[in-house]
């Protein structure tokens, strides 16, 4: 058995993010500035973006995207109950009404047939969020295609999906041709998140968007500090909103730089463990394993497992804390919308209105999934799992 506890997702640092942080720290500017515009315009070419905002998280950057859409009181917007918390804050934020669905059993992703339905049967509805949960794009095509026939809004929950590809394009690209609503999408960069800044976040989408949105993050103000406070600069600026405070700070940038240009590895290591697992898991009939829809490529933030629970003498919870004992951090994502006492008493929303997401969230775990991990570490996992399993087969 391990010695140490194995951690659920730590960060893969490298001595160019701290040598940036060093720098950035010597320069004199620490706030935006130019690292943030830099690591924008990077992040804006990795994903093929138009346009592109670094903020200070996802929840920021969905946020801001909701403002930027003019979405309000009297609005409702149609998400999902399988996600975290924030994605339904926002739209509570807005004073709009979130509407929640159930999920498809496969990916736990937005259920295309009732989404149909609920933008059909709402009254009100102005924007759609899918959540690609756990890296796996959500069912694009369709959510697209009623999107477009209704004339709504697309804003994305991709904090897992930093790179996912929906039939080749990958998430935070512009739609594909022919669908001509406002879609924006807002990545999440919180330290156990693909790319990591510690907090963190990204919004791409239409130029006219981002504008909009980069507007409501920095207080509604004209012209931000970088363009105030340096040589060629200028102290007038005008308020035109009432804007929240998301900007990202050059300090994070300067770790979200190298984040990036160490992502194309951190993948390629991300899918090795999941190989493994796969390999292992896929050989115990009291789990299941991931699924991969064959046109999705999946940034496998997530690695999740799920338990057959009449072939297992223990529950999820125990599991989990089974996995401890042997000095694994496993976990759980997510305790859906649902089952959290704010929505269920102002909504009055019951289990049984979520059946697949109840079901399937009683038997889900999260495994250590990180590029830091070693192959030592990984065998840990598996070796765990496997225990765990042989002592308490039904
Ligand atoms: C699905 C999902 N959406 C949104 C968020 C919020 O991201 P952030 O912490 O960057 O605001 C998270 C974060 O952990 C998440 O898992």
């Amino acid at each position: 058995m391990r010695s140490e506890f194995l951690p659920f997702a730590p960060p893969l640092i490298g001595d160019e993010e701290i040598g940036e942080v060093v720098r950035t720290m010597r320069s004199g500017w620490l706030t935006t500035g130019e690292r943030a515009q830099r690591f924008e315009e990077e992040f804006r070419a990795y994903v093929g973006a138009d346009a592109a905002l670094a903020v200070n998280s996802a929840t920021s950057a969905m946020h801001i995207a909701l403002a930027a859409l003019g979405v309000g009181e009297g609005d409702a917007v149609v998400t999902t109950t399988m996600t975290f918390a924030s994605t339904v804050h926002v739209i509570e934020h807005q004073r709009a009404r979130p509407v929640l669905l159930d999920v498809e059993p496969d990916t736990l992703n937005i259920d295309p047939d009732q989404l149909e339905a609920a933008v059909r049967g709402t009254r009100g509805v102005k924007a759609i969020m899918p959540v690609h949960l756990y890296g796996h794009p959500a069912d694009m095509d369709r959510v697209y295609d009623i999107a477009g026939r209704n004339g709504l809004a697309v804003v994305e929950d991709a904090a897992h999906a930093l790179p996912s590809r929906h039939r080749g394009r990958m998430i935070g690209a512009p739609p594909p041709a022919g669908f001509d609503q406002p879609n924006l999408v807002a990545f999440s960069f919180y330290a156990t998140k693909n790319l990591a800044t510690g907090e963190g976040g990204m919004l791409t989408g239409p130029p006219d968007l981002v504008d909009a949105a980069r507007m409501w993050s920095l207080h509604g103000m004209s012209r931000d500090a970088f363009r105030r406070y340096t040589a060629a600069g200028s102290w007038r600026y005008d308020v035109v909103l009432p804007g929240f405070k998301y900007n990202m700070p050059d300090l994070q940038a300067a770790i979200g730089i190298h984040q990036l240009h160490r992502l194309d590895v951190m993948q390629r290591r991300r899918a090795a463990i999941v190989a493994q697992y796969d390999e292992a898991f896929g050989r115990i009939e009291e789990v299941e394993t991931p699924v991969v829809r064959p046109e999705v490529e999946s940034a496998w933030h997530i690695y999740l497992l799920r338990l057959r629970p009449n072939r297992l003498l223990i529950g999820r919870d125990d599991f989990i804390e089974e996995l401890r004992r042997r000095n694994i951090g496993a976990s759980v994502h997510f305790i859906p919308i649902h089952a959290h006492s704010y929505y269920r008493q102002r909504y009055g929303l019951l289990p049984d209105q979520f059946p697949v997401a109840q079901r399937e969230f009683e038997r889900m775990l999260s495994l250590p999934l990180s590029p830091a991990h070693s192959d030592g570490d990984v065998a840990d996992v598996i070796e765990a799992v496997t225990e765990v399993v042989a002592a308490n087969r039904a």
